[in-house]
């Protein structure tokens, strides 16, 4: 029952919002560091993914990033939802627009979720990919960024996700206390975005192949 009523406040909903966005950010920062194995070498990725799928975490942590981004999706839209009926009594007043960090985290969410949907196409199923088949990670991974308009593409969500990071590690840091935390959103959201960007822009200037 407690846990239901602290659910529907909006301290409960913010408390949803960054355990799950720090799962997620877990994700990504390994996920980020995975990547970075192609420059060790053509078998790396191919041996790190295969490692991946023997000790059997593939499916756990694909089912619990579904919960998480299920959750955390949910609770932004029921805050949002929220603010703006809290708002409604004010709309004389105000725009009912939402602050610029407000607007630029849902949309920066929406190209994130749009991403993820082509991403998985791309190089989990392999139907969106021009070699596409499955285990050759590097093969992949190669054939991809050999357009520009694939690295277009990743660019532009890599960029958002740093957006989106910033923002949100800023917001969780703050809560805590941290009196650096605008300092240290930046430097999360760079040094993601460098290490995420640097895989397609070493492949597109053959650097790797
Ligand atoms: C340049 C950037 C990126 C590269 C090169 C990359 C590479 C890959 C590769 C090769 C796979 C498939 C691994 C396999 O064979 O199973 C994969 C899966 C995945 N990636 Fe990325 N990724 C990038 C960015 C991102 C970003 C920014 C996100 C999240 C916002 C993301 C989320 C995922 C997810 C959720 C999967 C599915 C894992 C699964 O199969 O369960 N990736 N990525």
């Amino acid at each position: 029952m407690d846990t239901i009523r602290l659910y529907r406040s909006t301290i409960g909903k913010k408390a949803v919002m960054a355990v799950t966005g720090a799962v997620l950010f877990l994700y990504v920062v390994v996920h980020m560091l995975g990547n970075l194995l192609i420059f060790t070498g053509p078998g790396a990725l191919d041996a790190y993914g295969k490692f991946l799928r023997d000790v059997n975490v593939v499916w756990p942590t694909r089912f619990g990033l579904l919960i998480a981004v299920a959750l955390h999706f949910v609770a932004a839209y029921q805050l949002t939802a929220k603010a703006r009926k809290a708002r409604g009594r004010y709309e004389h007043r105000r725009p009912v627009q939402g602050s610029y960090a407000a607007r630029t985290m849902r949309w920066g969410g929406v190209i994130i979720g749009l991403f993820v949907v082509y991403h998985l196409l791309d190089l989990t199923v392999g139907v969106a990919n021009p070699h596409g088949v499955h285990g050759e990670i590097h093969a992949n991974v190669v054939a991809d960024f050999q357009h520009w308009y694939v690295v277009l593409v990743y660019t532009v969500a890599v960029v958002a996700l740093g957006f989106h990071l910033r923002h949100g590690v800023w917001s969780a840091t703050r809560t805590l206390g941290v009196v650096t935390s605008r300092t240290i959103g930046l430097a999360v959201a760079v040094v993601i975005c460098a290490g995420f960007l640097s895989v397609p822009f070493a492949v597109f200037t053959g650097l790797v192949s």
